[in-house]
């Protein structure tokens, strides 16, 4: 019978619901925030004359010293103490006798594991937003040296018009500054204090709210009780926002994967960062991005988890809601070091250029060209163009050549009202180059846009 709420029960907890109830032997991940939200709280209490300032001394040494026996590992995690908030509690009021008792006034542990969990969190979004950073500065080297390095742009896995592989990247820096607006803007608008809400209905005691905020880092005071304790979307959040950033490292993934094959030869990941195979002694395998593409999936279970222990809880707090920590703790960490990794794997990995290149000389990349030619020179309706160039392909392929190599006399012959200068326009770097439009591929385009990121990045 040694449970904090045992004073109502008669018979004890059977060891069986102590390990199915607890989630001390994880929730002790946020043993930092829960000292220092019962630091602030005990001091407002002090504050306001409901506690001494005797008691508030015992109250500070006591969790400190709390505080360094977990630090120091000698802290005893007991499964029978349910959670950490009531193992903290516990072993304060060993520490220091009957001022411990007292911490808990005016307080549930309903709004001290909001506080602590969402506080956790809070700073988890301002860490991967560091993080994203240094990958978008990676990124950002390896594509200002190939603003000029033509690579095929694809749809449908099909060659569809050259690109240049600075641009290429700049669409994952693009993908990744929206990734880290969405961090920030969860932080800023999840960024109020849950402290003061106590079980579900505020508290009759004298708290002053604005002031646990304010000692929290909290912006402001959350707006109803009821809402406060049982709402987890600062966890929702954050799962989203690493779900959809790892969909972006999920498809980069995909590219380094394929980019790294014989067929395309694009890249050439480090030995430091590829593996060998058991039996093939010749391989070289692209583990890490397949493993953080596969890790995507890990991501994803853990925000349908959440969402699904949410949807059909009636307010307010319920056990349920204990089940909210686990993959937000895993999906953290998978996020934190799947960009670490990336980054390592973006900054010592080969570019090979010339592969890339050879690459654009198959698949008639430059045929909208020849039907923008059409439109532009001759003045032929687009949808004329287009059939008029289909022509000129077909030609290309009995030739078994590129388009971009045809002779001039072919595409007379296919349409007189062409002349020699088309030439020019199939040229594969002034198609690219031809691209001038408003974040167009152009290479004076591309290197507007990485501008952009550079100046994001040093702000
Ligand atoms: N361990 C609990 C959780 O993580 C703490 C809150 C428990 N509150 C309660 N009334 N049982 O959700």
């Amino acid at each position: 019978m040694d449970k904090m709420w045992s004073g109502r029960f008669s018979a004890s907890a059977s060891n069986l619901l102590d390990e199915f109830n607890a989630s001390i032997m994880y929730d002790r991940k946020l043993y930092k925030e829960d000292i220092e939200g019962s630091l602030a709280h005990a001091a407002m209490l002090t504050k306001q004359e409901i506690l001494t300032t005797e008691e508030l001394r015992q109250i500070t040494d006591g969790l400190n010293q709390v505080l360094s026996e977990i630090e120091s590992g000698e802290f005893e995690w007991k499964i029978g103490d349910e959670d950490l908030h009531m193992g903290i509690e516990k072993r304060l009021t060993a520490i220091i006798g009957e001022a411990g008792k007292k911490l808990h006034t005016a307080r549930s542990r309903n709004d001290q594991v909001a506080v602590d969990f969402r506080r956790w969190v809070l700073k988890r979004n301002l860490d991967i937003v560091g993080a994203l950073k240094l990958l978008m500065k990676e990124i950002l080297v390896v594509a200002e040296k190939h603003t000029e390095t033509l690579i095929p742009g694809m749809t449908h896995l099909q060659h569809a018009q050259p690109t240049n592989f600075g641009f290429h990247l700049g669409a994952y820096l693009a993908m990744f500054k929206r990734d880290i607006a969405r961090f920030e803007d969860s932080y800023k608008r999840n960024n109020v204090s849950p402290l003061g809400c106590a079980a579900l209905a505020g508290t009759p005691h004298n708290v002053d709210r604005d002031m646990t905020a304010q000692l929290l880092g909290f912006d402001s005071v959350s707006v109803n009780c009821l809402d406060t304790v049982s709402d987890r979307d600062f966890a929702l959040e954050i799962l989203f926002n690493i779900a959809t950033m790892m969909m972006h490292i999920s498809r980069l993934s995909e590219e380094l994967v394929m980019w790294s094959s014989y067929e395309f030869g694009f890249i050439e990941l480090s030995d430091e960062y590829s593996t060998g195979s058991s039996i093939m002694p010749q391989k070289k395998n692209p583990d890490v991005p397949e493993l953080l593409r596969g890790k995507t999936g890990r991501v994803y279970g853990s925000l349908m988890g959440l969402l699904t222990v949410m949807k059909g809880l009636p307010l307010a707090y319920n056990k349920d809601t204990q089940e909210d920590k686990e993959g937000v703790f895993d999906s953290v960490q998978t996020a934190q070091i799947s960009l670490e990794i990336l980054k390592e794997a973006i900054k010592t990995m080969e570019v090979k250029a010339h592969n890339m290149e050879s690459a654009c000389a198959v698949g008639h990349l430059a045929a909208t060209d020849l039907a923008d030619y059409l439109v532009e020179k001759c003045d032929i309706p687009f949808r004329e163009a287009h059939f008029i160039t289909g022509k000129a392909v077909a030609k290309s392929e009995e030739l078994k050549i590129d388009l971009s190599d045809i002779e001039f006399k072919y595409l007379n012959d296919i349409d007189s009202r062409i002349s020699e200068d088309v030439l020019e326009f199939l040229v594969l770097k002034n198609s690219m180059n031809a691209r001038t439009s408003a974040g167009g591929t152009a290479t004076v385009r591309t290197k507007e846009q990485l501008e952009q990121f550079k100046t994001f990045l040093e702000g």
